[in-house]
């Protein structure tokens, strides 16, 4: 039996960026993805098939190996900080930047913040490098709200044009990454599936360069 290669795509605003790229690069389901309701496709390659799951959910099924290769924002890969988990594409989609943010005209409070936000994990790690003692508040969802209910004093999200802030009367404080979608390959699939995977890279690539 030839060897399956499964790919996990995040679903959501990357994905309608993603499915091009991937065309391009010579795979694309067999399906209409956005009028199913099956998270599994196949593929005009037999042996590729596709999975659309939530796109935090991503580097848990390439770093546990239930899917070989993924598609997912940096932001999630460096919340998730997988492990065993290559990175050797910027599909250079869905850029954005990681950033703090408060209420516009205020400063950040003297002494011990309150942080809101889903990057619990990357916000831990900057405002500790920065030396500013935060206590985190996980939420999901809407964090721009936080500041203005006094929840939060700052957030981390992600920031594009800037017109959700501007919307809720807040403001980017400072830089924490900048942000775009990767590929990403289990390292044991590199291994054994190099064949398959090494020349869909170098075709994406390929792609990429022409987006
Ligand atoms: P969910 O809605 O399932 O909680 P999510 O908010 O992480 O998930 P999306 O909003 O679809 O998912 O975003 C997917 C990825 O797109 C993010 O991980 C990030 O890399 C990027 N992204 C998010 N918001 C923006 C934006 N406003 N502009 C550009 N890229 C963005
Ligand atoms: C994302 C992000 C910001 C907004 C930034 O939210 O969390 O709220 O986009 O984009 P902008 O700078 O162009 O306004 P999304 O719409 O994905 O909602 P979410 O909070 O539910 O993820
Ligand atoms: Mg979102």
């Amino acid at each position: 039996m030839s060897q399956q290669l499964i790919i996990a795509l995040s679903k959501g605003r990357i994905l309608d960026e993603t499915l091009p790229l991937f065309e391009k690069a010579g795979i694309y389901p067999l399906e209409d993805v956005r009028k199913s309701r099956k998270l599994i496709f196949d593929t005009n390659i037999e042996q590729v098939k596709l999975i659309i799951i939530r796109a935090t959910d991503v580097p848990t099924y390439v770093e546990l190996g239930a899917a070989d290769i993924g598609v997912a924002g940096k932001d999630v890969l460096m919340e998730h900080d997988a492990k065993g988990v290559y990175e050797p594409l910027d599909l250079n989609i869905a850029r954005c930047r990681l950033m703090t943010a408060g209420m516009k005209g205020q400063e950040r409070p003297q002494g011990r913040i309150r942080v809101a936000t889903k990057f619990v994990n990357v916000a831990k790690r900057y405002y500790a490098e920065q030396g500013v003692q935060a206590d985190i508040i996980k939420l999901y969802g809407g964090m721009e709200l936080a500041p203005i209910m006094h929840l939060a004093d700052e957030i981390v999200d992600i920031v594009d044009t800037g017109n959700t802030l501007k919307a809720n009367g807040l403001e980017a404080r400072e830089d924490i990454a900048q942000i775009s979608t990767r590929l990403v390959v289990s390292q044991g699939a590199m291994k054994m599936k190099h064949q398959m995977i090494q020349p869909l890279i170098e075709r994406l690539a390929a792609a990429v360069n022409n987006n």
